[in-house]
Order: C-alpha cells, then structure tokens, then sequence
C-alpha cells in the first residue's frame, strides 16, 4: 500500500488542466452496452473507477482499446450479462450496467453493491423503476436477477428522491423500451445531460434534458456512439478549492463554469476573488490597494441535488471553511453519513462539531492546521484531507490513497505543476 505525502504551506499558483467526468464517464461506458458496433468515447478519464467497469464489461466480453484519452469500445458480443460481487464491492455504479443489459439482451445479473463508507445507499430506486417497465427483478444470494419476461414497456416513473445513477439505469432502459416512458423527479446533473445527448446521437429519442421531467419515446435499436465526456465538475471544485485554502491564486481550464454554480458563489461569499470565461475559471484573493488580503470568511452550505450544492464538494468546503475567520454550518442531506473526514481534519487542529447531519466549523484563519498522520475512508473524503494537508504547516501523511485513485487523474502531477510538495511513499 502507498501513502501520499505533503509538505504544507506552499501557496498554489499557476493553472491545472481538468480532466473528463468520473461520474459521466461511467454511464456512457455502460450505454455503449446499448448498441453493438464500436463506440468511440473521448476525454474519457483514467481511472481506477473507469478501469473497473472496463474489466466487468470485458467479462461480458466486450472489447476495448485507449489511445489517449480516446476509448474504443465495441460491444458486439455480450457474452455475460452478469456483473459479479468481487467487481460491484470496489465500485456501486457498477450497477449502472443493469439497465442497458436488460435493454438489449431482456435479462443481466447484477451484485447488490453493499452500504459504504457514506452510507447505505440502497438501489431500490433502481428496481423499483425497471419492475414499473416490465422487468421481474429476484433478489437472491446477494445478487439482482433481472428478466424482462415479455416485452419491455413504457410507463411512468416517480422517484421519490432525484437518484443520479437511478435516472440513467431508468433512461438506458427506456430508450429500447415499447411506447413512452415518463420519468418524474428524475435528476439533473450535467452528468445526465451527457448521457442523455449521448443517447439521443444513436438515435433515441429523449426530450426534456435539464428538467426533472424526461420524456423517453423507446425505439427498436440504436447505433454506435462518437460521445465527449464533459469536464469533471468534482475535480475543478476541489481544484479551486485547494488553491484557495492554500493562500494562493490560480486557474482551472478546460472545465465548464456553468456546471459549478454554487460552489463559485459560495466561494464568493467567502470574500475569494472568482472570475469565468467560457471554459476556465480563475480563483485568487482580492488586492485591496495594493495589498492582497488573504482573508477567507465563514459560509454555510446544504448540499442539495443539482443544481444545489454537491454533496461530492462538501468535505472539500469543509477543509475551506476550518481555514476561515469565522464561523460555518454545513448541512449534508444526501448522505447519512458523510462527515468521515471530521475525525482526520480534528487531528490536524480543525475545530469541527458533528450534530446529527450538520456540522459547527470554527475557522481558526490561513494556516491555522498543522500536518498530522490521516487517513482516507471515501473518495471525496480523502480530497478535503489533501486540501488541508496542502494549507497545513509541515507534513501530512494520507494513508490508504486508493480511494483518491478512484477519482483524481494524475492528482500528483497536477498538483506539482501548481507548485505543491506531494509525492507517493509505500507505507
Ligand atoms: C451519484 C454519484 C455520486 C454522488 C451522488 C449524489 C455517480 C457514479 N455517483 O451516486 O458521486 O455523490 O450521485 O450526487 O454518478 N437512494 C435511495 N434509493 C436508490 C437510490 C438512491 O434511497 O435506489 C438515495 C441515496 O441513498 C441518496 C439519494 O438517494 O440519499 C441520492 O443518491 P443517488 O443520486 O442515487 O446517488 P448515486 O447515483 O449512487
């Protein structure tokens, strides 16, 4: 096992290139499942999430190849419509698999991914959905047995809470399903935009993307995809965000500023200098008279479905706000238990207090931590204890970095090439 080690208190400066989506990479790798012939996607990411999902693909005997950031996928044969325990337990969206299978083939077998780190995170959603389109759904030994008996059909689906990978599984199914299908309170995120475009160029016919109304009209097949992975939303948020906690001043590229409403205003509130051209967004403290003032001021945040604040920039904020002037309520509603991060940040002099779903942060002021030993539990959680670690004085030791892995192309280099002291050590 490797850890990651940072020698704090280097302000970042300079500018970081963001990669493709995780989280919209991961749906449209599972929607060239759809179609058989070779898809191309590009600005596809890699990472530990997009290898795992092409190894299970390739179990079912899909074929693959990357040039770049380029992804040849060709899914001709599907051999296994089964999504195994040993694949699903190292990442949850492998079930994003389920609907496109039971699309084109009328059956899969797909694991339960277990609870996690932050939560339980059921899929009943998921099945609910499809069982409304004409799916038997069996839960046995752990596993989703998935059999379209007769045809599958169009219907209206509800969901009780916008579920992003709940709302892709329901619109890779519905597209080759007879008649219309409605989805309602269905999810918003630009992650779903792209699959749905993605979709819509292989010829199904999605309208109402961006609401939390989508109407799908199934059709009998579709063909190949040329799809672009938009930018990693996640990624530039926690980019920016490190920059600032880190006293210093430095932009984002390649990413796309409409997709992060709410964490730039926050960060406006919070007194930081934000500015946006169409596809970089530059981060600093305001210079007043001459004097930069490097002053951060508490903000409260409620993470919400988009476009509310993302739960996956929470911990990331968190880190911002123990560095502030002031003081800062932080309301997880996504996820019951998303404040793993609280018990690292303590051990680095963070003032934090847990109540139920919300957290009480003190800001103690810009280098107010001090670099301790840490470890990661969760993807998200791992990247606010790198933000601290970079603004903390001495050195920060983060253990268990393969949760990083899972979402953050080339974290060193980027982080390098903005200046930050961080390198890998094994453990
Ligand atoms: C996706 C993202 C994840 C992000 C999350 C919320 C991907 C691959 N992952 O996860 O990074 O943190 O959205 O923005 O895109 N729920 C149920 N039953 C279900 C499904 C969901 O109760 O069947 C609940 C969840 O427990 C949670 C809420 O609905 O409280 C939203 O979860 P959901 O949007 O489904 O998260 P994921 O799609 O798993």
């Amino acid at each position: 096992m490797e850890k990651l080690v940072i020698e704090g208190g280097v302000p970042l400066k300079g500018n970081v290139r963001i990669s493709g989506a995780k989280n919209a990479a991961l749906p449209l790798m599972a929607a060239t499942l759809l179609a058989p012939g070779e898809h191309v996607l590009r600005n596809v990411p890699d990472l530990r999430d997009t290898r795992t999902l092409l190894r299970l693909m390739g179990n079912m005997g899909v074929k693959s190849r990357r040039e770049d950031d380029v992804l040849y996928i060709d899914s001709t044969n599907l051999e296994h419509a089964e999504a195994p325990y040993e694949l699903v337990k190292t990442m949850r969206a492998s079930v994003l698999v389920l609907g496109p299978l039971v699309a084109r083939l009328g059956r899969a077998r797909v694991s339960r991914p277990g609870g996690c780190a932050i939560g339980a995170r059921p899929i009943d959603f998921h099945i609910m959905g499809l069982e409304h389109l004409g799916v038997r759904c069996t839960l046995e030994d752990g596993y989703v047995d998935a059999v379209v008996d007769s045809e599958l059909t169009g219907n209206v689906v509800y969901f009780d809470i916008p579920s992003v990978t709940g709302t892709e599984n329901l619109l890779m199914a519905a597209v080759l399903a007879k008649g219309q299908t409605v989805l309602k309170n269905a999810a918003r995120e630009p992650e779903i935009e792209n699959l749905i475009d993605m979709l819509n160029s292989m010829g199904a016919k999605i309208s109402g993307r961006g609401s939390d109304k989508l109407i799908i009209d199934g059709v009998e097949s579709l063909t190949p995809a040329d799809a672009t992975i938009i930018p990693d939303r996640i990624e530039a948020g926690t980019y920016l965000i490190a920059i600032a906690a880190s006293g210093g001043c430095g932009t984002v590229t390649h990413c796309n500023p409409g997709h992060l409403p709410s964490l730039l205003e926050k960060l406006r509130h919070a007194g930081l200098l934000v500015t946006e051209t169409e596809d970089s967004i530059t981060i600093g403290f305001p210079d007043k008279e001459g004097d930069i003032e490097r002053h951060i001021s508490g903000v409260d945040i409620k993470t919400a479905p988009y476009p509310g604040y993302p739960t996956d920039l929470q911990a990331q904020f968190m880190a911002l706000m123990t560095l502030s002037g002031g003081n800062s309520v932080i309301k997880e509603t996504i996820f019951e238990n998303r404040f793993m991060h609280v018990a690292e940040l303590h051990r680095m002099g963070a003032q934090i207090k847990i109540d139920g779903r919300t957290a009480l942060v003190s800001g103690l002021g810009l280098n107010s931590l001090d670099g301790a030993q840490v470890m990661a539990t969760d993807l998200r959680a791992s990247s606010s204890l790198v933000i601290a670690g970079l603004a903390a004085r001495g050195r920060t030791e983060i253990s268990r970095i393969y949760h990083l892995e899972r979402g953050y192309e080339n974290l060193i280099e980027k982080l390098t090439g903005l200046g930050a002291r961080v390198w890998k050590e094994a453990e």
